[in-house]
């Protein structure tokens, strides 16, 4: 069982996004429990107040680091990130984060029993957060979102669905994209020929050496064209260097 804990100013903002697919046969097999989190709950005074001005001046605001110190130790216990029990992962979303890769997800999948997922708001988090309290900071890619709301979504299903039994017993995530480096290969269902774009005819020929040669080189091929930073890493056979020469 992995606990997810999201404490955000937002709490209405993860509504039913939950409740669908993977993630709600996730929930309701009890491989998973969401928890969302109202951060003013942890406020004291009149205001309920999350933020603050930066200290050295600048534009925006800051989010205080009280409430969400005060939010993960009724959570959990701990006062910082040093005093988590095991298992237990404090996730701050931001833009500064190292970044979300398939990677990260299963090692996550693998090793927590739960995670304290931080939605960062306004210009950022006061950095005592990242600093002591935050086991992880996480970016899910290279540009800027108004909040780690919907990071925080990106997060649990890329999880979720990586839990064993997530998916059921006749899909696995071993075969899929990034799991070998490289792009997954194209997919084409009925019907074979649909406004004149006819499916590729080695799909259509029952051979499935010939399809899995093919399927890869469409993999690699994809993979070249769209992510050329992605190919440059992958562990490449001969036999992908020859199909890509093809
Ligand atoms: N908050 C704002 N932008 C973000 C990003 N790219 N990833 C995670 N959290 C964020």
């Amino acid at each position: 069982m992995l606990r997810f804990d999201i404490i955000t100013i937002f709490p209405d903002f993860f509504g039913s996004v939950f409740d669908y697919g993977i993630v709600k046969r996730a929930r309701a097999a009890g491989l998973i429990e969401i928890g969302v989190h109202d951060l003013r709950r942890w406020t004291s005074d009149r205001h309920r107040t999350v933020d603050d001005r930066p200290f050295g001046g600048g534009d925006g605001m800051v989010m205080k680091p009280e409430p969400i110190f005060a939010a993960v130790e009724e959570l959990t216990g701990a006062r910082s990130s040093r005093e988590l029990p095991e298992g237990t992962r404090v996730i701050l979303l931001s833009p500064q984060g190292r970044q979300l890769t398939q990677r990260i997800a299963a090692e996550l999948a693998a090793n927590a029993q739960r995670l304290i997922v931080i939605c960062g708001r306004y210009e950022g988090v006061d950095e005592r957060v990242a600093q002591a309290l935050a086991t992880d900071e996480l970016s899910i890619g290279d540009y800027v979102l108004s909040g780690g709301e919907p990071a925080a979504v990106i997060l649990v299903d890329a999880v979720t669905r990586l839990l064993p039994g997530a998916l059921g017993s006749e899909t696995s995530a071993t075969h899929e994209s990034f799991s070998a480096g490289v792009l997954d290969h194209p997919h084409y269902t009925r019907p074979a020929d649909f406004r004149g774009m006819r499916v590729p005819e080695v799909l259509l020929s029952g051979h499935h050496a010939r399809i899995a040669s093919w399927r890869r080189k469409e993999a690699l091929r994809k993979t070249l064209r769209n992510r050329p930073d992605l190919l440059a890493r992958a562990p490449l056979s001969e036999e992908d260097r020859r199909l890509l020469e093809e």
